[in-house]
């Protein structure tokens, strides 16, 4: 009890301080990092006491907010690695099949192309074998964020994968005729009154991407361009949010097949812009969320129709109309110590097309740019940090820093602008991010040669994100998890 409270205090007092410094340095060119917290923090990870990590904290949430809780993979999946290094390249493994199963999706919205093409429903349904690439499900919001959500009635409670990146929700199902290992029982629509199948002819059903008709039931079936999916049929169920609010009629798949590794959750919850994701479905004017420390157990909330922070740096929010899923950031340019790197317009703009453009996205860890707005991004920061000691790059990193012997180094502040004027500069430590436990530290973005641009998690961690989407506006408010 005594540790909580002193746990609390240092989180409030960091917290106080970090307030402080950033108001009185409002466009500071330099950003500190305390480089023994975020040591520690690596070493710490391993040392958590597992019988807390299941602890749900009830205070989070009052019963009528429309709330959830929200909690960081490693609170609910405690890794299996040795050290923090592997730890790190496991997720940064998971980390690229994401980004590419992103670009897929765009691609074939882009060009017209649907799901259905891909791959036949009937070889799903039907009797023969599914025959794909190995099934790996890391696409899949890289799993890195969940809630702890309701479903039916009485509400039988399981951990749900959030992810920005798609529209479907889904729960997996008995009867399994496959479902990979979950934490929580499986679903059983047979003890859920509310449990109800949607008919062919529905809204719902109609605005599915792949669908089939059997029986005049509604079958649905979603893959995530990595070998993962489910299948199964398209009903409607009642959801409980984290305290005893509840929105009933919710689209929901009751997925008797499902193949990926979902991190032990049983089904996910989609936050796409699109019309059968959560947030549209129950008509929520505006959503935000506050992603917690990727390595701490402590829990924050997904929250709807709150209204953003009076404090928050806003962007305008712009929307694809190939494809309504995600959610585009108008960025104009990027500076780096106070310095605009003018940036190729170009290179960050959605195009007539559905093409380029710049995401914000929960479940990809690292942020993303187009090559060359990427190389004058690193040059810029390298330029900046050129006292420090450089070493050799890790997995998509190039540039890393031994700081093994620091307490903590003043590095160039590196900033979004966005095209109302408005610019988030981010804090140190979500950009110079530690790959071991041994001071190794790397400049959290990677380049990438496709189209679209994607803000990762990294970069949100500690802020709260809040989509207003009555106003088109993305809201970014740091330290307030
Ligand atoms: C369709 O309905 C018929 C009659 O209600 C039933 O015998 C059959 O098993 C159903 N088929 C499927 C695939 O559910
Ligand atoms: C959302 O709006 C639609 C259409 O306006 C309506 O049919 C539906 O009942 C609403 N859902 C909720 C949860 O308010
Ligand atoms: C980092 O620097 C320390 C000395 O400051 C050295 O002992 C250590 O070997 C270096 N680590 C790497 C990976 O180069």
């Amino acid at each position: 009890m005594a540790e909580r409270v002193l746990f609390f205090f240092c989180i409030f007092f960091t917290l106080s301080v970090t307030l402080a410094v950033s108001r009185s340095l409002p466009d500071s060119k330099t950003t500190i990092l305390d480089v023994s917290n975020s040591i520690q923090k690596t070493v710490d990870v391993f040392l958590a006491d597992l019988t807390k990590s299941s602890e749900i904290d009830k205070s989070l949430s009052s019963s009528d907010s429309l709330s959830f809780q929200l909690h960081s993979r490693s609170s609910i999946h405690r890794a299996h690695h040795r050290d923090y290094k592997s730890l790190t390249l496991a997720r940064l493994g998971r980390d690229s099949s994401r980004a590419k199963s992103l670009q897929a999706r765009l691609d074939l919205a882009i060009n017209g192309i649907t799901e259905s093409d891909l791959k036949p429903v009937d070889s799903v349904f039907g009797e023969e074998a599914l025959e794909g690439p190995v099934i790996s499900g890391t696409s899949q919001g890289s799993g890195e964020y969940f809630s702890r959500v309701g479903i039916g009635r009485p509400p039988s409670e399981v951990y749900m994968v959030l992810d920005t990146g798609s529209d479907v929700n889904w729960v997996q199902c008995a009867p399994c005729a496959d479902c990979y290992q979950q934490t929580d029982p499986i679903y059983e629509p047979a003890s859920s009154t509310s449990y109800s199948p949607l008919t062919c002819e529905t809204r719902q059903c109609k605005s599915l991407d792949v669908s089939e008709c059997r029986n005049d039931s509604c079958l649905y079936e979603v893959s995530y361009g990595d070998g993962s999916y489910t299948v199964g049929e398209f009903v409607t169920e009642t959801i409980t949010f984290g305290g005893s609010a509840s929105v009933a009629d919710i689209a929901i798949g009751c997925g008797h097949n499902n193949e990926g590794l979902f991190v032990g959750a049983a089904g996910l919850i989609g936050l796409g812009g699109g019309l059968l994701s959560f947030p549209s479905q129950i008509n929520a004017s505006s959503f935000s969320y506050c992603l917690v420390d990727r390595d701490s157990d402590s829990a924050s909330t997904l929250e709807f129709d709150s209204v953003t922070p009076p404090n928050a740096v806003t962007a305008p929010l712009l929307r694809n109309r190939k494809l309504d899923t995600f959610y585009y950031l108008d960025v104009t340019d990027l500076s780096v110590g106070g310095e605009m790197l003018s940036i190729t317009p170009s290179a960050f703009r959605l195009d007539a097309n559905g093409d380029g453009g710049v995401i914000i996205d929960s479940g990809t860890a690292v942020t993303r740019l187009q090559t060359d707005a990427y190389n004058s991004l690193r040059d810029a920061f390298v330029k900046g940090t050129r006292t420090l000691p450089s070493t050799t790059g890790v997995a998509l990193f190039d540039t890393c820093y031994n700081l093994s012997s620091m307490k903590s180094v003043e590095v160039p502040t590196v900033s979004f602008h966005f095209s109302n004027g408005k610019s988030l500069s981010l804090p140190a430590k979500n950009y110079l991010i530690p790959v071991d436990s041994a001071g190794t530290f790397c400049f959290a973005f990677a380049p990438t040669s496709s189209s679209l641009s994607i803000i990762g998690n990294v970069q949100q961690q500690g802020t709260r994100v809040s989509f207003d989407l009555a106003n088109s506006l993305i809201g970014f408010s740091p330290n307030t998890c």
